[in-house]
């Protein structure tokens, strides 16, 4: 058991050896330590106690403290902890693959364990490459995401990600990686149709310039999390799908954030109509209890391996851990007991009313997105969308909203990869109450913030 500690112990142990995930090593800003969770809620090791409103990193779809998951991770771990998939497998495995066959849209029928999302990306980029040699076209490997998307940082997936600040210290990445208009419509010329019809013709523009032959993959998420939520234009993946079919090329569907039943979906496609080649998840498919992602693949792109010898070349000592499977299936007995996916549509609406009532506010440029998935862009002047400069960003993000926010009790993504956005993904069993809470908590913020930013 972790020692009792003062919030300052923590503090000072932190600053000396925890290296935090995109963080300054010195000179950071003490953070909360949570140490609990309840449903919607955290608290820290203060007691304090906060509205989770990002569920976690968008993953807790049934919320926090589900004594549930914990024992079925207990169960796994005594009956058996690990045994691997490679040459031997075991029954959570099996169970959870046949269980993501039948969720999954099609004929996507064959689960490829991983860890986590980022290295489902990576399997997925290396399975169209690899599946591409065996029928005789070793020269399609390229791959095209869109611009700001965050698809993970392991080397593959990072040069699929379109972050160009996380990217540039590590070039050079493996090559064949291009990237897309996205399909933001707030500030952009071209709405609904048009816009729909331009971001995909992007990707054609991308295939025909490098050469359809050379391209593998298409890799996009049902609705882009990084760069402020970016739901899709109508017709949008129609589009995208037929210039793929056109052009022999695949489409991955990055389910990492939206599958699950965080749009309504167990997985995003059907929201939007579309059937892609692999489906790449993790994140809610445990809700975070522990750590699991896949790639959900096609019969077709599994031909080549069926009875012909040839092997995929990939493998991870904890994909499909037995623990980890064991959760998986006991949370997607959850959400398929309580109905999550349709509580998101029942109540989505409620959370888009209560956010779109922020626009009152001068600073709210757009609220966007789609289920329990949100963004909410912030402008200089609302009348213009003036945009702020750099250094104010960093006055309003860094040195006022984020401390706010946390004072008043709110947990949610504050970021300014693009734009500065506020984002926020609730866990699936919030519902009014707890939208009336978050809105609350960002009005008087986002009020604060717009008199301080035209002071
Ligand atoms: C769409 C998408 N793909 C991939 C990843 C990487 O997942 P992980 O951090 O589990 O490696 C993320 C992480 O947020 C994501 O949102």
């Amino acid at each position: 058991m972790a020692k009792e500690r003062t919030r300052k112990e923590f503090e000072q142990l932190a600053q000396r050896h925890l290296w935090m995930y995109f963080s300054e090593l010195s000179s950071r800003k003490p953070s909360p330590v949570i140490t609990r969770g309840e449903g919607c809620y955290v608290i820290d090791d203060e007691g304090k106690r906060y509205i989770d409103g990002l569920s976690g990193l968008f993953l807790s779809q049934v919320g926090h403290g589900r004594v549930e998951l914990a024992e079925a991770a207990y169960e796994q771990a005594t009956r058996l902890h690990f045994f691997s998939l490679w040459t031997y497998t075991h029954p959570m495995a099996i169970e959870l693959a046949a269980k993501l066959a039948e969720l999954a849209p099609g004929d996507l029928n064959r689960v490829f364990f991983t860890t986590a999302g980022g290295d489902a990306v990576e399997a997925a980029w290396k399975l169209a490459k690899q599946y591409f040699r065996a029928k005789g076209e070793p020269q399609r490997h390229k791959v095209i995401a869109r611009e700001f998307a965050y698809h993970g940082t392991t080397l593959g997936a990072l040069a699929i990600t379109g972050y160009q600040p996380m990217r540039e210290p590590f070039e050079p990445l493996p090559p064949g990686a291009f990237h897309a208009r996205h399909t933001c419509a707030f500030r952009a010329d071209e709405q609904g149709e048009a816009l729909a019809k331009a971001c995909a013709d992007d990707i054609e523009r991308i295939i025909l310039e490098q050469g359809p032959e050379t391209v593998a993959a298409v890799f996009l998420e049902p609705v882009q999390n990084s760069g402020g939520c970016f739901p899709p234009p109508p017709g949008y993946f129609q589009r995208v799908r037929d210039i793929c079919d056109r052009h022999g090329v695949l489409l991955v569907s990055d389910e990492v954030i939206c599958a699950f039943g965080r749009l309504g979906h167990m997985f995003a496609c059907n929201r939007f109509d579309y059937q892609p080649d692999i489906i790449t998840c993790a994140k809610g498919m445990t809700s975070g209890y522990v750590p699991l992602g896949a790639a959900i693949i096609s019969d077709r792109l599994a031909e080549p391996f069926v009875d012909t010898g040839d092997v995929f070349m990939h493998g991870l000592t904890y994909g499909g851990h037995p623990v980890a499977c064991a959760v998986g299936l006991a949370n997607i007995d959850i959400l398929e007991r309580e109905d999550l996916p349709g509580r998101v549509l029942r109540y989505e609406s409620e959370l888009r009313g209560e956010l779109e009532t922020l626009r009152e506010l001068p600073i709210v440029g757009d609220v966007r997105g789609e289920g329990y998935f949100y963004g909410i862009e912030l402008v200089r002047d609302q009348q213009t969308n003036a945009h702020f400069s750099q250094e104010e960003c960093d006055r309003l993000l860094r040195d006022f909203l984020s401390p706010r926010l946390f004072e008043l009790g709110l947990i949610c993504r504050v970021e300014d990869k693009r734009e500065p956005v506020i984002q926020l993904a609730p866990p699936l069993i919030a519902g009014p109450e707890e939208f009336r809470e978050i809105g609350t908590i960002l009005r008087t913020a986002l009020s604060e913030a717009s008199d301080i930013m035209s002071s």
